[in-house]
C-alpha cells in the first residue's frame, strides 16, 4: 500500500492576547492510500484541528504535511484553495448546505469554481446525486429533505469533483440511529467501490468500527496503535 498522506512533526499553536496554547504537539502520522481513518478523542483534543490542516483548510505552526505527493504546508492561500477545490471533499456535522439553493444546486456550487461547463457539471451533479440515492430529491431544498438526506446531499457535494481525499467532521453527530447507519454505509461504499481515503473525525464506537483503522489523539498528542 502506498501512503496517502504523511505528517511529519505537527505543531499547532493557537495564540490568544498573551497566551499561546499548543493544539497539536510534534503529531507524525502516515495515512495509506484506500484507507478509510477514524480519529478519536476527547473534546478539545485537537482532532477538527488535525483534520483540517490535512484537508489544507487550516496550516501548521510547524511541521509538514505532504497530500497525495503535495507539499500543502509550503502552498500560499491560492494554492491551497485550488488544491482543496479538486482534491478534497468535506463533510461536517451540520451538513453546511445552503438553505435557498436546492439539491442540485448545493451539489453543483463547488463546480462553479472550476473550469468545468455547465454540461459537464450536469453530468457529474446527476452522477453525484445518484451516488448518494437522491435522484429523485434533486430540485428539494434542504428543509424539504430529512437530516440524514440533507447529509447525503453533503457527500454528493464533496464527491462531485471526484476528490481522491474525504474528510468528514463527525458526519453522523446530529443523525439518528438509523440515519447514522445509512451514512456510514455510504461512506464505507465511497472507501470500498470508489477507493476514496477517508479521514472521519467520530465519537461514535459504532461509526468508528467501520473504518478500516482507528487513531486516537489525547490532549494533542497521538496515541500509539
Ligand atoms: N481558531 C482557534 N483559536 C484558538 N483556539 C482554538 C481555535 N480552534 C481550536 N482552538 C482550540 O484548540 C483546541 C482543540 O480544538 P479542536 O481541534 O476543535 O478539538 P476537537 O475537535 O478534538 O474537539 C481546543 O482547546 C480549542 O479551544
Ligand atoms: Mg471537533
Amino acid at each position: 500500500m502506498s501512503v496517502a498522506i504523511s505528517v511529519r512533526n505537527l505543531t499547532k499553536h493557537y495564540s490568544r492576547q498573551n497566551d499561546s496554547i499548543t493544539v497539536l504537539n510534534n503529531l507524525s502520522l502516515d495515512i495509506n492510500s484506500g484507507e478509510f481513518m477514524a480519529l478519536m478523542g476527547p473534546s478539545g483534543s485537537g482532532k477538527t484541528t488535525l483534520l483540517n490542516i490535512i484537508a489544507g483548510i487550516d496550516q501548521p505552526s510547524s511541521g509538514s504535511v505532504n497530500v497525495f505527493g503535495n507539499d500543502i504546508s509550503a502552498m500560499s492561500e491560492a494554492q491551497l484553495s485550488k488544491w482543496r477545490a479538486n482534491n478534497v471533499g468535506f463533510i461536517f456535522q451540520f451538513y453546511n448546505l445552503i438553505p435557498v439553493l436546492t439539491a442540485y444546486e448545493n451539489v453543483e456550487l463547488p463546480l462553479m469554481l472550476t473550469p468545468l461547463s455547465k454540461t459537464e457539471r450536469r453530468q457529474q451533479v446527476e452522477n453525484a446525486l445518484a451516488i448518494v440515492g437522491l435522484a429523485d430529491r434533486t430540485k428539494h431544498t434542504p428543509n424539504q429533505l430529512s437530516g440524514g438526506q440533507q447529509q447525503r446531499v453533503a457527500i454528493a457535494r464533496a464527491i462531485a469533483m471526484d476528490p481522491n481525499l474525504i474528510v468528514a467532521d463527525e458526519p453522523t453527530g446530529d443523525l439518528d440511529k438509523k440515519s447514522a447507519h445509512d451514512i456510514m454505509e455510504l461512506l464505507s461504499k465511497l472507501n470500498s467501490d470508489f477507493n476514496k481515503t477517508i479521514v472521519m473525525v467520530t465519537h461514535d464506537p459504532s461509526a468508528a468500527e467501520r473504518a478500516t483503522i482507528i487513531r486516537h489523539l489525547d490532549k494533542g498528542d497521538l496515541l500509539p496503535l
